[in-house]
């Protein structure tokens, strides 16, 4: 018995509409090219073959979904440059307008200031990540330095960012956090004096943290980050460490559109997400800042609660534990880690030493975090 397939027919005028169409849009593809000689380098890059193992496994879309907070972060960043008044004297009042008075300034704020910490934590959970599949093997050493630099760039957008509502929130813990930096041995007195501008917390202070939050670590991060995706394509992913990974190591999928898609639309549903919690609950704004007040105690943003509780067990002259030497080992072993853990083996399962460290770190974070919040 034969089978024969039917293919639908297409009009005749619908053919040379198409061919027209195909017409127009390579001329002004070649138009573009012979000014630029863009096309091929953004075509390349779009068709880049991405392995069927990275393209079906949630966990890869860690790294996209950081870069859609990133570009968020900058965009509601930008509308509420627009409104905000970065002296003592009009900070609070410019920020209390945007929440309370300006058409979608809720939304926007909103957006913003729940979207820090979801940066945070994508950034963090994209680490442990790479972490745990030791995605920093086969020469990718500098990848995974420049991310340690981007998680440090992004905790460095919280700590400024933090200060520029100039509410009492903001104040006590700038207040402290750079206290914190002034008690360093050595060069204390020099970094406390740069990070305040001055003696004291002032119109010197909020001109350099908005100057750093809103130029510097946006220009820094910006070219970090393109330098992160070139090696990622230098290199490629790192092989596959599953069973089922390696059973789809072979086959691909074009970077757009179907890479693009999946993280596009986890990117919408991360948006939604964020509209909701600006919609349910305002982002907080206390009291303008009050230098005089006696009885405020100060609190960092939740991801730096960790570092305030370490401090309480190291009283007086055992600071320097808390402030030098746990964030060195810390730093120094982030910055090690490629150039130390040199064997073949990826599995996290018979790398016992790096998954218990890791886990250990997770542990500690979490139940600091949580002593802070109680305490
Ligand atoms: C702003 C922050 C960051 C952005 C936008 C970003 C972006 C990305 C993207 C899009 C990928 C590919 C997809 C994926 O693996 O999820 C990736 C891979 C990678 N990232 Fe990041 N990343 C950031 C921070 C970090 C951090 C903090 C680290 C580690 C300290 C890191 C280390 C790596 C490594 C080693 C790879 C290669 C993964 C592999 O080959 O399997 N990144 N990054």
């Amino acid at each position: 018995m034969t089978r024969t397939v039917d293919f639908p027919s297409q009009p005749i005028e619908d053919v040379h509409e198409q061919s027209k169409r195909n017409d127009v849009k390579t001329r002004v593809l070649d138009w573009l090219n012979e000014r630029t000689g863009l096309v091929e380098p953004v075509r390349s890059f779009l068709n880049y073959p991405v392995p069927e193992y990275v393209y079906r496994n949630y966990m890869y879309t860690l790294g996209g979904l950081t870069l859609i907070m990133l570009t968020l972060q900058a965009v509601t960043g930008i509308l509420l440059a627009f409104y905000y008044d970065p002296s003592p004297e009009g900070a609070y009042n410019s920020v209390d307008y945007i929440t309370y008075v300006l058409p979608y300034g809720w939304l926007i704020r909103g957006v913003h200031h729940y979207g820090a910490s979801a940066l945070v934590i994508l950034t963090g959970l994209h680490m442990l990540r790479t972490y745990f599949t030791s995605a920093y093997k086969g020469k990718r050493e500098i990848n995974w330095l420049s991310g340690v630099l981007l998680l440090f760039l992004v905790l460095g957008f919280g700590f400024t960012g933090y200060l520029l509502p100039w509410d009492q929130k903001g104040y006590w813990a700038t207040q402290v956090g750079t206290e914190i930096a002034g008690s360093v041995p050595v060069v204390g007195d020099y970094l406390l004096t740069f990070a305040r501008g001055g003696e004291f917390l002032g119109q010197a202070t909020l001109t350099r943290f908005y100057t750093i939050h809103i130029l510097l670590l946006p220009a820094t991060i910006g070219l970090i980050v393109v330098a992160h995706v070139y090696l990622l394509r230098f290199h490629g992913m790192a092989p596959p460490i599953t069973e089922r990974g390696k059973r789809l190591m072979n086959r691909f999928v074009p970077f757009f559109p179907y890479w693009v898609t999946k993280d596009a639309v986890l990117g919408a549903v991360l948006l939604g997400f964020l509209i909701y919690l600006s919609y349910i609950a305002r982002a907080s704004l206390e009291f303008p800042a009050d230098p005089t007040s006696s009885n405020y105690t100060p609190r960092p943003e939740w991801y730096f609660l960790f570092l305030f509780q370490l401090l309480k067990y190291f009283p007086g002259p055992l600071e320097v534990v808390a402030v030098v030497v746990v964030p060195m080992i810390a730093v120094g072993g982030l910055i090690l880690l490629p150039f130390i853990d040199r064997s073949a083996e990826r599995r996290p399962w018979r790398k016992p030493i790096t998954t218990t460290i890791g886990i250990a770190a997770i542990v500690a974070f979490v139940l600091l975090t949580v002593l802070a919040q109680n305490g």
